[in-house]
């Protein structure tokens, strides 16, 4: 049985001021040892959890140039293994039994605490998916030299029983990855300033990474717990996705800025604004829209052959940054009957003169020399097809990322 928000939440109407109420998105405030209990079991379809990594034990850092002490706050501060294993231990075995029975969870970590967390899961019953690689595309340096410089984090992703299968949206994951599958090590940076408009926390997670998390293992309308809220990035990116979230979180000023956090994309033009940078990820994979009268693209189609000429005149091809990353062609008709298909060579194109395009059947016109791109001519299959008529003009050429094209919902 599906639980509602609110018959998740009910245990906590009083006192009022004990949750933050914002429709499908809730925050508690307290202590998540004290409160995952109460939850309606099996009420969460999926939960991402930041925990303490207990590494604030008075090592050294560099901070916008500076060398600093590493200390995130008092949650952060190191104990021995074995309380940081009774910790896991106690939060984990909670959390088990609120997940559904398809449910999965996601735990982020380094050496300091990632092993301790495998073990807990492992003795739990949870089985373990993969263990995500999340490389820092612009790590801070490492002062002492006597190391290899830190640039990864670890996240192990876990379903909740070795028998029920779980959720996994395989085929969004290979799309967004260019029709690759896409791999345990994701290139993702750090969190940048325009995440921290309304606020800072000091071990803030970048909203992508939550974004791509939420997608591979949950669907619309599906409830997210994270008890380790903090700023609520989990929460910003189930909202942006469709999805309902509770998070906990201890102390008042991160509620706070959960809060506000949410407000900013409840503003329409915030939220664009967002998915739009979100967008701008530098992994992101690109796609080249092209307009081609019926005739000529079932040409096209039927060769694997795409072309279009190069400058500024209606109808041709601006070479744009994002270039090397284009992966997928998208030939519609005047906004009519997109079809998305793989390019052979990803980022690679030919310039070829008007004779060689005649020599393969077409018949072009309008200029001497032609940008050319081959695809394998087996569309790729929307989850929903792609409203191009509301990009506004449709005879243009371009290079956009694949997530504003493709709803990936
Ligand atoms: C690593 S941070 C999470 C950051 C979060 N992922 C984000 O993107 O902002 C961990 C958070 O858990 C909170 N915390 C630590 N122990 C907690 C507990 N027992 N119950 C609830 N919150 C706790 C801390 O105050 C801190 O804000």
């Amino acid at each position: 049985m599906q639980h509602s928000l609110e018959d998740i939440t009910m245990v906590f109407v009083r006192p009022m001021e004990y949750r933050v109420l914002i429709d499908n998105f809730k925050i508690i405030h307290g202590d998540c040892m004290n409160i995952i209990g109460n939850f309606p079991d099996k009420s969460f379809n999926a939960i991402f959890a930041d925990p303490p990594y207990f590494l604030s034990n008075g090592g050294i850092s560099v901070h916008s140039g500076k060398a600093v002490c590493v200390d995130k706050g008092e949650w952060d501060k190191g104990g021995t293994p074995e309380h940081i294993y009774l910790f896991n231990r106690q939060w984990l075995s909670l959390c088990r039994e609120k997940l559904t029975d398809n449910g999965s969870i996601w735990i982020s970590g380094t050496y300091h605490n990632i092993f301790s967390v495998a073990n807990c899961l492992t003795e739990l019953g949870y089985k373990i998916l993969n263990v995500i690689t999340w490389q820092k595309s612009d790590p801070p340096p490492n002062l002492s030299c006597r190391y290899f410089n830190f640039s990864t984090e670890y996240i192990i992703w876990a379903r909740k029983s070795a028998k029920v299968p779980h959720v996994f949206n395989y085929e969004v994951m290979k799309q967004m990855n260019g029709e690759k599958q896409m791999t345990d090590v994701w290139k993702i940076p750090a969190v940048g300033s325009w995440e921290k408009h309304c606020g800072k926390h000091p071990t803030q997670k970048p909203l992508r990474l939550l974004y791509r998390i939420i997608l591979a293992c949950t669907n619309e309308g599906d409830t997210i717990l994270d008890p380790f809220a903090g700023s609520c990035t989990t929460g910003i990116a189930a909202s942006l996705l469709g999805r309902n979230f509770v998070g906990i979180e201890q102390e008042q000023e991160f509620v706070e800025l959960g809060k506000r956090r949410k407000q900013e994309i409840d503003d329409p033009i915030s939220a664009q604004k967002i998915l739009k940078k979100m967008r701008e990820n530098p992994e992101e994979v690109m796609v080249l829209v092209n307009h081609a009268r019926k005739e000529l693209r079932e040409k096209m189609i039927a060769n694997g052959i795409c072309y279009m000429r190069a400058g500024e005149s209606k109808g041709s091809l601006q070479v744009a940054p994002g270039f090397e990353r284009m992966k997928y062609l998208l030939l519609h008709t005047n906004g009519d009957n997109p079809q998305l298909y793989q390019l052979k060579t990803p980022g690679k194109f030919k310039i070829w003169a008007k004779e060689t395009l005649e020599e393969h059947g077409f018949a072009p016109e309008h200029a001497k020399y032609y940008v050319v791109l081959e695809f394998l001519n087996k569309p790729v299959e929307f989850k929903k097809t792609p409203q191009l008529k509301q990009r506004g003009n449709t005879y243009k050429a371009r290079i956009i990322p694949l997530s504003e094209l493709v709803d990936l919902r």
